[in-house]
């Protein structure tokens, strides 16, 4: 069953030259577009009135839930416009899915899979003139998110639950385009311990994040990468980004520690690595593997994956004490290739042998 939208349209779009001159120069995450999706949620009414409005800003009672105790989730996802003009999304019912499991972690009602696809389209579809064209791999990022929006102070799952999108377009979510990305190692804060929130993708992990992300700028590195919290001993992942390490003997290496966020473009990087006849472990991965891993040459590439960042060579590992450098000098053969591949499948450039690709319009 799909979702009545009702719709009431901006009525003062940005014009079509300012449109031009953000287009031309997005940035990541600082302009939105002409509007907005919200649907809402009690328990006696489920799921109702969904809209699209223009966008602006939210009023919230000081005593919002989701203020206080933090009880949301989002995700995030891009829309590609093809060389023909059609505007498409990369597996958006893994996200719905995804935004699924971490509503069960946060206790919030389940929103259908095909409510989740049926909003973005939607938005996308009202806001297409904000899809930049694919050249320079701009794109339009999509940001559902569900969050706590009823005014009570006890602690106990909202009973008034508000679930958006909203659209931004972006540019390279890194300021100095594709070259390695130079990383520390905290020793003092971890992202996730076991039974905690580390899969769910949810603000409180970002939130934790920021003050080790200072810390990795503070040290003259680009991001941070987090051990588990149990044993302070295996890589999870950074901030944004699943990685992934590439053996002299072709395998590939990706950490698993339940604790991570399954990144989306992770598990195609699974699959497009098998089908170059890379075989991917998952599993957890030391620390000390890495560090003896370049020193001794048998890791010969190192990225990182995320939807904003895409795929992004890994340089240098910095941590108190000591540093190795990065396996490779600038991107590697197969970092350069796996990203290619995927950009080229997300911009229509390539067939879509996994059927990944989703027409908007
Ligand atoms: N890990 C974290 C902590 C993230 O925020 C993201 C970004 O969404 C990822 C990994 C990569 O996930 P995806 O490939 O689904 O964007
Ligand atoms: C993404 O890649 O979509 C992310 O969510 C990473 C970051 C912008 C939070």
């Amino acid at each position: 069953m799909s979702m009545e939208i009702s719709i009431t349209r901006n009525p003062q779009p940005v014009d079509d030259a300012r449109l031009a001159e953000i287009l031309a120069d997005p940035g990541f995450g600082v302009h939105f577009t002409d509007h907005m999706f919200t649907v809402e949620w009690t328990p006696e009414r489920g799921w109702y009135d969904a809209r699209i409005t223009p966008y602006g800003p939210l009023t919230l009672d000081p005593a919002t839930a989701v203020l206080h105790y933090a009880q949301e989730t989002f995700e995030g996802m891009k829309a590609y416009r093809h060389d023909d003009g059609s505007i498409w999304s990369f597996r958006p019912e893994a996200n719905a899915q995804r935004m699924l499991r971490s509503s069960q972690r946060l206790a919030f009602p389940e929103l259908p899979v095909e409510d989740f696809v049926q909003a973005v389209d939607a938005l996308v579809e009202i806001d297409q003139r904000w899809v930049p064209e694919g050249a320079g791999e701009k794109s339009l990022y999509l940001r559902p998110f569900m969050f706590a929006s009823e005014k009570f102070l006890g602690v106990r799952p909202s009973q008034h639950v508000t679930f958006m999108v909203i659209a931004s377009p972006a540019g390279s979510y890194f300021k100095g385009g594709i070259k390695p990305i130079s990383l520390w190692l905290t020793e003092d804060y971890t992202r996730a311990g076991r039974g905690g929130m580390g899969a769910a993708k949810t603000g409180g992990n970002y939130a934790s994040s920021l003050v080790a992300q200072q810390q990795a700028i503070s040290q003259g590195c680009d991001q941070v990468v987090f051990l588990d919290a149990q044993e302070g001993t295996y890589v999870e992942e950074l901030g944004g980004m699943n990685m992934y390490f590439l053996y002299a003997d072709g395998r590939i290496v990706t950490p698993e520690t339940g604790t991570i966020l399954e990144g989306i473009t992770r598990a195609s990087i699974i699959e497009l690595a098998e089908r170059l006849g890379h075989p991917v472990e998952e599993r957890k991965f030391a620390i000390d593997e890495w560090r003896d891993g370049v020193r001794d040459g048998s890791i010969k590439e190192i990225f990182a994956c995320g939807t904003a960042a895409v795929v992004t060579p890994v340089g240098r590992l910095v941590w108190e004490g000591g540093e190795v450098p990065g396996a490779t000098e600038g991107t590697g053969e197969l970092t350069g290739r796996i990203r290619q591949e995927l950009v080229d499948i997300q911009f229509g450039r390539a067939e879509d042998s996994f059927g990944w690709m989703h027409r908007i319009c």
